[in-house]
C-alpha cells in the first residue's frame, strides 16, 4: 500500500496503530468470527485498546439483505437498463447511508463480476450490464455515491462467469480443484473482464471481494498474477481484498497471493498463524503489516461507526426493536430509478400508452405480490432459493453448492413447480445473496387498481390459470411473466414454456394483448414476438419495491419509456454461441472443469457483429413515445501524443496465454509495483470528443440515450465507449458529448504487456443502439 491519492491521512493512522499491534492482534483483524449478537453476514473482532470498534461485513449491492426496515433498490441490471449516471449516483448514496444506519461498515457490492459472458448466468441480474464500459461507467458512480457512507466492496474478483461448480462445499473446505477453472489470456482480462474493476480501483474502493473460481489453474483468493499483480500493482488498489464466504483454500499461499482478509472465518489463519508463518520466516513481516494496515486505512477513510451490526438482529423472528433505516428522501430516486429501468421493445400502433380503458383485464402469476413477507421466516427473504432446491432435487439445474443447498433447502418449495420462472408472485429481485427484503412491495396489480379507481376502469384478472378465460370486450390484456435466476445455480434456460403458453393462450383471445416480463437476465420472446394480436412488449426487468407504481407510469404515459437493453436480446438461444452455457465437468479428475475463454472480447453485441447474427433485439435498444433526430457530428482531436506507453513492468507476475499451461505462480511474488489509483493516469487522460445535436421531434417529453461506439483497429467492429441521458420536451434540442480518454481508444498488447494507442483514423458512430447509427466519423490520433 502506498497511501497516495487521498489515502494519506488514513493510511498514517493505520501505520501508526499498526505500529503498536502485535502481531496476533494484527492475525486477528484479517479473519471473521461468528457473532452472537448481530446478524451481519460476516463480522471482524475489535481491537479495543487501540480504539478499533472491528467490522460488520453485510450483502449486498442492491440495499441491506437480511434484516428489516430496509428498502428494496432496483437491482443492478435494472439500473445497467436505466443507462442514468445521475440516478445510479444518487440510489448509491442512498443505498451507504442505509447501511451506516444498520450498522454496517462493509457493503458487499457492487458486482461487476460476473460481467455477463454466460447468458444462463445466475448472478448476470446483480450486475449493471455485460458491456464493460457501460458497467464500469455505473460502477463508477456506485463507489462514489456508497462511500459516502460505507466501505463499499466491488465482487468478484474476477473471471467468476458461471454458479455452476463455482466452490467446494464450505463444509469441507479443504476439498482441492473442484472449482471451475477460468483460462484466460492477458488481452481479454484487461479489455473486458479487468475494466469495471478498474473503474472501481479509479473511483476508490475500500474493498474488493476476490471469487469461488479459479483463474489459469489458481483460486482467485490465491492468484498471485490478478491481485498482486493486476490489482494491487497495475491498478494500485490501496484498499483490502476480502474472500468470498469459503473461497479460502490455502493459508500461506494465500498471504502471498495479496489477499489480506478471510470471511466469514479462517481455518488457515486462525489460532495465529499468520503469526506463527512470519515468526518462522515463511512470510514477511510486511506482508503481514500491509494487510493490517490496509483494513484499518479503509476503516478509517470510509467506514467508521461506533457500534459495527448493530441495527442486523441476529433472529428477525425473535422480539426485537425495529430499526426502521429507511430516508424518505428516498423515496422520488426509487420510483424514478424503478421507472427507467423499463424497457418498451415493441409497441404495434400506439398500443401505448393506455388511454383510460374502459376494460383492462389482467393475467399471469407475476402481477400480484408474493404471498409471505416475513422477514426471517421461512421461504420470505430467502423464498427464491426454494427453486433453486428442487431443481436441484429434480436434477434440472446445474446447481452444485452444498453449502447453499444445505441452508436453503427446506425455504419455500411451493414457489417451485417450473423451473427458471417465480410462479409465487412477482419478480422484484434476483434470488441468493444479491437478494432485497424490502419493508413493502408494490405489485403490479396493486397499482393497476389504484389508477382503475381514478380512471373508472372496469378490472378483470385471473393471476392463476395458465389459460385463463378472457373477456374479449378487453380494451387491453395486459399478461405478466418473469424469468427467475439466483446465485448458486445457473438458469435452466432464456425461456420457459409455461409463461409462453400463458402469453399465447392470452394473446389467442385478445388483440391487444400486452406482456411484461421481469426478468433477470435475457429473456427470448420469439415463441411470440410476432403474433399480431400482441401489441406491447416490455422488459421490466427487477425494478425492487416500486415496481407496479413505475409500471403503471411507463404504461400509461405519466412518463415514457427511456430504458435501453444492456443486453443483446437473440432470436434464438443458440445464437449466444459458445456463451450460452455454463461449462459443467466433464470426469471426475483434478481440474475438472475447464472454461477456456477463448471466445477472446467477442461476447454479447461484439460477437453477433462478427457473425453477421441478426438480434431480436440488439444491445442499447428501447422504444419511446416520441421521436429523435440527430445532426450535426462533431469530433475533435484534443491529443497529439500518440507515444506508446506502459502500464506495468511487465515482469513480476507469470502470466499465460496458454489455456491449460502452468497456472500462474501464487507464491513467489509479494511486492508490486504502484501505480495511482485506476493504474497508469496517462490512461484517463483525454485525447478526443465528439459532439452532435439530438432534437425531441415528436409530440410528447421523453428521454433519449445517445450512445457513442467507435471502431478501434483491430478489434470489435464497434464498442461502447460513450453514453448520455438527457430528456428533451417536445422541439428541445440538447447537444450530447462525449469524452474519449487514452482507455477508450487503446488495445492491450498481450505480447508488451502494454496498453498501446495506434495511431490512426478511429471510426465513430452516434446513435440509438448498437445498431441503430445514426451519425458516422471519425476520429484520428
Ligand atoms: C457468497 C456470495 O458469492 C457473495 O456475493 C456474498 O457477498 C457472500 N456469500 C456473503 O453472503
Amino acid at each position: 500500500m502506498s497511501g497516495s491519492g487521498g489515502w494519506e491521512e488514513s493510511y498514517q493512522v493505520a501505520k501508526d496503530l499498526v505500529s503498536r499491534m502485535t502481531n496476533d492482534e494484527k492475525n486477528n483483524i484479517t479473519y471473521g468470527y461468528a457473532s452472537t449478537t448481530n446478524g451481519c453476514s460476516g463480522n471482524i473482532p475489535s481491537l479495543e485498546r487501540l480504539g478499533f470498534p472491528g467490522l460488520c461485513l453485510s450483502d449486498s449491492g442492491n440495499g441491506v439483505r437480511g434484516t428489516d426496515g430496509v428498502n428494496g433498490y432496483p437491482s443492478g441490471l435494472h439500473m445497467g437498463a436505466t443507462w442514468n449516471k445521475a440516478l445510479t449516483l444518487s440510489r448509491a448514496q442512498f443505498m451507504g447511508a442505509e447501511f451506516k444506519r444498520k450498522g454496517v461498515n462493509v457493503a458487499l457490492g457492487p458486482v461487476v463480476g460476473p460481467l455477463g459472458r454466460t447468458a444462463r448466468g445466475g448472478r448476470n441480474w446483480e450486475g449493471f450490464s455485460n458491456d464493460p464500459y457501460l458497467s464500469g461507467s455505473l460502477t463508477y458512480d456506485t463507489i462514489m455515491g456508497m462511500q459516502e457512507s460505507v466501505i463499499a466492496c466491488v465482487k468478484h474478483f474476477i473471471m467468476n462467469e458461471q454458479e455452476t461448480n463455482r466452490n467446494p462445499p464450505l463444509t469441507d473446505p479443504t476439498a482441492l480443484n473442484v472449482s471451475v477453472n477460468s483460462n484466460i489470456d492477458d488481452k481479454t482480462i484487461h479489455e473486458l473482464y479487468l475494466w469495471p474493476f478498474q473503474d472501481a480501483v479509479k473511483a476508490g474502493v475500500g474493498s474488493v471481494m476476490c471469487a469461488y473460481n479459479q483463474i489459469n489453474g489458481s483460486y482467485a483468493c490465491q492468484n498471485s498474477w490478478t491481485q498482486n499483480g493486476l490489482l494491487k500493482g497495475e491498478l494500485g488498489f490501496q484498499g483490502f481484498i476480502v474472500t468470498d464466504w469459503g473461497a479460502q483454500h490455502a493459508g500461506l499461499a494465500t498471504a502471498e497471493a495479496g489477499l489480506d482478509m478471510v470471511m466469514p472465518s479462517s481455518a488457515y489463519w486462525e489460532n495465529g498463524n499468520l503469526t506463527l508463518m512470519v515468526r518462522n520466516g515463511s512470510l514477511p513481516q510486511s506482508r503481514l503489516d500491509d494487510m493490517a494496515t490496509r483494513i484499518l486505512a479503509s476503516w478509517h477513510r470510509y467506514a467508521q461507526i461506533e457500534e459495527p451490526g448493530a441495527g442486523m438482529p441476529i433472529d428477525l423472528l425473535a422480539p426485537h426493536p425495529i430499526d426502521d433505516a429507511r430516508d424518505p428522501a428516498a423515496n422520488d430516486m426509487l420510483l424514478q430509478a424503478a421507472i427507467e429501468g423499463h424497457v418498451l421493445v415493441k409497441n404495434v400502433n400506439n398500443a401505448l400508452p393506455l388511454q383510460k380503458p374502459k376494460l383492462l383485464s389482467l393475467f399471469g402469476y407475476d402481477g400480484v405480490v408474493p404471498s409471505i413477507n416475513t422477514p426471517g421466516g421461512p421461504g420470505t427473504f430467502n423464498w427464491n432459493f426454494g427453486l433453486v432446491s428442487t431443481q436441484y432435487a429434480l436434477g434440472l439445474g446445474d446447481f452444485n453448492d452444498t453449502y447453499l443447498f444445505e441452508n436453503f433447502a427446506s425455504a419455500a418449495p411451493w414457489d417451485a413447480v417450473v423451473p427458471g420462472i417465480a410462479l409465487n408472485g412477482t419478480l422484484y429481485t434476483g434470488g441468493g445473496s444479491g437478494a432485497t427484503t424490502p419493508a413493502f412491495i408494490d405489485a403490479p396489480f396493486d397499482a393497476f387498481l389504484r389508477q382503475a379507481r381514478t380512471d373508472n376502469t372496469l378490472m378483470h384478472w385471473d393471476f392463476y390459470n395458465q389459460e385463463p378465460m378472457v373477456n374479449e370486450a378487453s380494451d387491453a390484456c395486459i399478461v405478466f411473466i418473469n424469468a427467475l435466476a439466483s446465485e448458486g445455480w445457473d438458469r435452466p434456460d432464456l425461456a420457459d414454456s409455461y409463461s409462453d403458453k400463458l402469453v399465447e393462450s392470452v394473446a389467442s383471445q385478445c388483440n391487444n394483448t400486452h406482456v411484461v416480463i421481469h426478468n433477470s437476465g435475457i429473456r427470448l420472446v420469439d415463441a411470440w414476438v410476432d403474433n399480431p394480436n400482441i401489441t406491447a412488449i416490455i422488459y421490466a426487468h427487477l425494478p425492487g419495491q416500486d415496481s407496479g407504481q413505475a409500471l403503471v407510469e411507463v404504461m400509461y404515459g405519466v412518463q415514457s419509456p427511456s430504458g435501453r437493453l444492456p443486453y443483446t436480446v437473440a432470436k434464438k438461444a443458440s445464437d449466444y454461441g459458445r456463451t450460452l452455457n455454463p461449462v459443467v465437468p466433464t470426469n471426475d479428475s483434478l481440474w475438472h472443469t475447464q472454461d477456456n475463454f477463448t471466445e477472446g472480447v467477442y461476447i454479447d453485441y461484439r460477437d453477433f457483429i462478427a457473425k453477421n447474427i441478426t438480434p431480436r433485439y440488439e444491445f442499447g435498444y428501447g422504444l419511446t413515445y416520441s421521436e429523435f433526430a440527430y445532426s450535426n457530428l462533431q469530433t475533435q482531436s484534443t491529443s497529439s501524443n500518440t507515444t506508446a506507453y506502459s502500464t506495468g513492468n511487465g515482469t513480476a507476475w507469470t502470466s499465460t496465454t496458454a489455456w491449460t499451461s502452468s497456472p500462474a505462480n501464487t507464491t513467489s511474488n509479494t511486492t508490486a509495483p504502484t501505480h495511482p489509483e485506476g493504474g497508469d493516469p496517462n490512461l484517463w487522460t483525454p485525447i478526443a470528443s465528439v459532439s452532435c445535436t439530438v432534437q425531441n421531434t415528436g409530440a410528447v417529453a421523453a428521454a433519449e440515450v445517445a450512445q457513442l461506439y467507435v471502431h478501434i483497429p483491430g478489434g470489435p467492429a464497434r464498442v461502447l465507449r460513450g453514453f448520455q441521458k438527457e430528456m428533451l420536451q417536445p422541439g428541445q434540442s440538447c447537444t450530447m458529448d462525449f469524452e474519449l480518454t487514452r482507455r477508450d481508444l487503446s488495445e492491450y498488447d498481450a505480447a508488451q504487456r502494454k496498453w498501446v494507442l495506434n495511431k490512426g483514423r478511429y471510426e465513430v458512430f452516434v446513435g440509438k443502439s448498437v445498431l441503430d447509427v445514426q451519425l458516422r466519423g471519425a476520429v484520428y490520433v
